[in-house]
């Protein structure tokens, strides 16, 4: 089975004409993005990373992963942004559904916990105190070894680490993913001998789920990360080889976009596995981040259902008429659980008794994806086969590459942000930071 798109229950939103339109130019921006012609072409690494990544660097996350489990009852992996949510789509996509509180004879692995994606101090002192008296090491993962959030925690937790280990088993506790050759956490990483990982010059944050910054996390949870891989790869064959009228991506990219010219500037991402949710965070930031520029963009939301039909669900169904829903429809369950017949009908669910729980969610997810569709609200579907390494790779490359056909199609680049510079600038001269006077003389003015 494969990862596939279909947009047959939005078929009355868009004329077979308006496909063959922007047909032609889907065509131009694929060739614009394999060519490496347009905006933003130094940042197109990740387009063959699945079949052309470095193999003794995989090799050493395989150890370095073995080490991890094997002396550490905890991993810290510290980062933010795109060096955070790929590993933990994939973390809680691919393991147990309370993985950290699980036993350890279940879970097998190290617990896993992300910081330095915030600046709250009562996160980072209960996580001190999660951590108690036991083992663990450190997973610092900064591209640019510079961003504050990550930066800080790493502060805090070096500390602990070298007063609980000393320095030099702290080091080697320590693993380093960041720029082959510059930035503050190079240099600390050389000078105090982490073992190292790269994030490739052209990758940026947001497409690196497939390099180390994804891929060490990954293999520390007991995930597969070479399925991942070939998941990838599988898609990646089809991206860049599938003609228009069979290539999945590319229809995607396609529909949403016809649905923007229409003023559905608001796409839902819609699960109905909790598992998925962290998958919706990435794909957020994936979409976000990489269109939402140049006063133009589809803003990115999420829903986990059925869960927020009880609360979003009015506002999806009735509210204001700005959004499509894409939905993840998750095939085959990991685990199955049947309706037993109970011999007096109290709750009145007897007519349940035999049925699946998968079914009933099926049939919830049905329901729901003709009265949204009823209520003006375009329902796509992206069908992911199982709750396995091949289909999330599949599904993470499926949507890398509808991100860069639909940036260009946009007309902006979809591998920059120079958008998220603005807060930091303003945070630094307010923190003080040395370079910042003048700014903050004014900002102090306004507050
Ligand atoms: O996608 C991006 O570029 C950002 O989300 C970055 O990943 C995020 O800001 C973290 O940056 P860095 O890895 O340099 O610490």
């Amino acid at each position: 089975a494969k990862v596939t798109f279909d947009y047959s229950a939005a078929k009355s939103f868009i004329a077979d004409t308006e496909i063959e339109m922007i047909e032609k130019a889907i065509e131009g921006a694929k060739e614009t993005l394999l060519s490496k012609t347009g905006a933003g072409n130094d940042f197109l690494g990740w387009i063959d990373l699945p079949v052309n990544y470095d193999k003794e660097e995989f090799a050493r996350i395989k150890d370095a992963a073995k080490k991890i489990q094997s002396d550490s009852e905890v991993l810290l992996v510290i980062g933010i942004g795109g060096s955070y949510l790929g590993a933990r789509a994939a973390v809680e996509f691919l393991r147990h559904s309370f993985y950290n509180s699980v036993s350890k004879e279940i879970r097998k692995t190290p617990e896993i916990y992300y910081v330095g994606n915030n600046i709250s101090s009562t996160y980072i002192s209960n996580l001190i105190e999660v951590i108690g008296d036991r083992n663990f090491s450190i997973n610092i993962i900064s591209k640019s070894g510079t961003t504050t959030e990550p930066a800080i925690a790493f502060r805090v937790f070096k500390k602990l680490l070298i007063e609980k280990y000393g320095k030099g088993e702290a080091a080697k506790r320590i693993y380093a993913t960041t720029d082959k050759a510059k930035g503050a956490l190079k240099n600390l990483a050389t000078e105090e001998g982490y073992e190292s990982f790269v994030v490739p010059d052209d990758i940026g944050g947001r497409f690196s789920v497939l390099t180390a910054v994804g891929l060490l996390p990954i293999a520390v949870s007991g995930a597969d990360i070479t399925k991942l891989m070939e998941g990838a790869a599988a898609m990646r064959e089809r991206c860049l080889n599938q003609p228009f009228a069979t290539n999945d991506s590319l229809h995607y990219a396609a529909i949403r976009n016809i649905l923007l010219r229409k003023g559905k500037s608001i796409e839902i991402l819609a699960n109905y596995e909790p598992s998925l949710h962290y998958v919706s965070e990435w794909w957020k930031q994936l979409f976000g981040e990489s269109e939402g520029k140049d006063k133009k963009g589809i803003f990115p939301a999420a829903v986990d259902l059925t869960t927020d039909l009880h609360s979003m669900g009015q506002f999806i169904q009735d509210g204001q008429r700005t959004m499509f829903e894409t939905v993840i429809n998750l095939e085959t369950p990991s685990c199955e659980i049947y309706i037993e017949e109970e011999e007096v009908d109290l709750d009145g669910l007897n007519y349940l008794a035999g049925k699946s729980m998968d079914f009933i969610n099926k049939s919830a997810m049905k329901g729901t994806l003709l009265a949204h569709t009823d209520g003006n609200v375009p329902n796509l579907i992206v069908n992911l086969p199982e709750q396995n390494e091949e289909s999330l790779g599949e599904l993470f490359y499926f949507f890398e590459f509808a991100c860069g056909i639909s940036g260009y199609l946009l007309g902006v680049n979809p591998f920059d942000q120079p958008g998220v510079e603005s807060y930091k600038k303003n945070m630094f001269a307010l923190l003080g930071k040395p370079g910042f006077e003048k700014q903050r003389e004014e900002l102090l003015k306004r507050l």
